[in-house]
C-alpha cells in the first residue's frame, strides 16, 4: 500500500469523504489517505495528524514528494488537536484504531468538532463503544459496512450530526443499518464470531480458576444475540 495503491480498506473509507471535502485525517500514519485523495482532485484540503514521530516524519515525507505541502498541512498532535478552527475542517477520518482508543480521540477533543463534520471512522474491534459514543453525543450513523481483507474484518461507519439518536443495545453491537442490510461480509463476520463466543465458553468451562460469572453471561448474551441474528 501507498499514496499511489490504497488498500481496499483505505479505498472504502475515502469513498465516504465527501467530494470536495477539507479533510482531518488524525492517525494518518504515512498520510497515504489524505494524499491520494488530494492526488485525485477529490478533497480541497487536508490536515494529517500524528501523534508519533515516526509516522509524523513519514507523512511530511508523503507530502513533499508528491508536491502538495499547500494543500496538506502535516501536524504532529494528539487526536483532534491537530485541528484549528482556520482549517474549516469538513470531514475527519479516524481509522485503524481500536474503537475504543477513537472514542475517546472524539471524547477528548469535541470541543474542537463545530458539528457538521462528517464523521469517517474505520475501527478495529470496540464498535459498540464507539457507536455509544456517536449516539450520546447526537451522531446518527448514515452508513456503514464491513469488510474483509487480509483475512480480517474491517468495519466503517460514517455518522453525521443529528437532532436526537436512540439505537437499542443489539443495533450497538451489531450496527443499526449492517443489521438491516445482512451484507455476506457482515453474516460471514458473525459467524465466525459466533465460534470463538462458544470457543470461549467451552474454555471458560474447562478453566481451573472459577470465571466470574458476570463474564460468563456477558458473552453467553453476546451468543445468544449472535445466534438470533443468523437465525
Ligand atoms: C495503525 S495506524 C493506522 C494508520 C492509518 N490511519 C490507516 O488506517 O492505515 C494508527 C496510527 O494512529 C496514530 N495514533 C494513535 N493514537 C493517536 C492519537 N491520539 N492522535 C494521533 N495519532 C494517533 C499512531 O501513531 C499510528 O500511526
Amino acid at each position: 500500500m501507498n499514496e499511489h495503491t490504497l488498500s481496499m480498506r483505505l479505498e472504502r473509507v475515502a469513498a465516504h469523504v465527501p467530494a470536495g471535502a477539507r479533510l482531518a485525517d488524525i492517525g494518518s500514519d504515512h498520510g497515504y489517505l489524505p494524499v491520494a485523495l488530494a492526488r485525485r482532485g477529490a478533497i480541497i484540503a487536508a490536515v494529517a495528524g500524528e501523534v508519533a514521530l515516526t509516522p509524523y516524519q513519514a507523512a511530511q515525507r508523503t507530502v513533499r514528494d508528491n508536491g502538495l505541502e499547500d494543500r496538506i498541512t502535516v501536524r504532529h498532535a494528539s487526536g483532534l488537536a491537530a485541528i484549528v478552527p482556520n482549517d474549516g475542517i469538513t470531514a475527519v477520518s479516524i481509522c485503524g484504531m481500536g474503537g475504543e482508543t477513537i472514542r475517546d480521540i472524539l471524547e477528548a477533543g469535541k470541543q474542537l468538532l463545530g458539528g457538521h463534520e462528517r464523521l469517517v471512522l474505520q475501527p478495529n474491534g470496540g464498535e459498540q463503544a464507539l457507536r455509544h459514543w456517536l449516539m450520546d453525543n447526537d451522531y446518527r450513523i448514515i452508513c456503514e459496512e464491513v469488510l474483509r481483507e487480509n483475512r480480517f474484518d474491517y468495519e466503517i461507519i460514517v455518522a453525521e450530526r443529528a437532532e436526537s439518536v436512540s439505537y437499542s443495545a443489539e443495533q450497538l453491537y451489531f450496527g443499526p443499518l449492517l443489521m438491516q442490510a445482512r451484507s455476506p461480509a457482515f453474516l460471514f463476520k458473525w459467524q465466525r464470531m459466533l465460534r470463538q463466543k462458544h470457543q470461549t465458553l467451552a474454555n471458560f468451562a474447562r478453566a481451573r480458576q472459577p470465571v466470574p460469572e458476570e463474564k460468563v453471561r456477558d458473552i453467553t448474551r453476546q451468543a445468544q444475540w449472535i445466534t438470533e441474528l443468523l437465525a
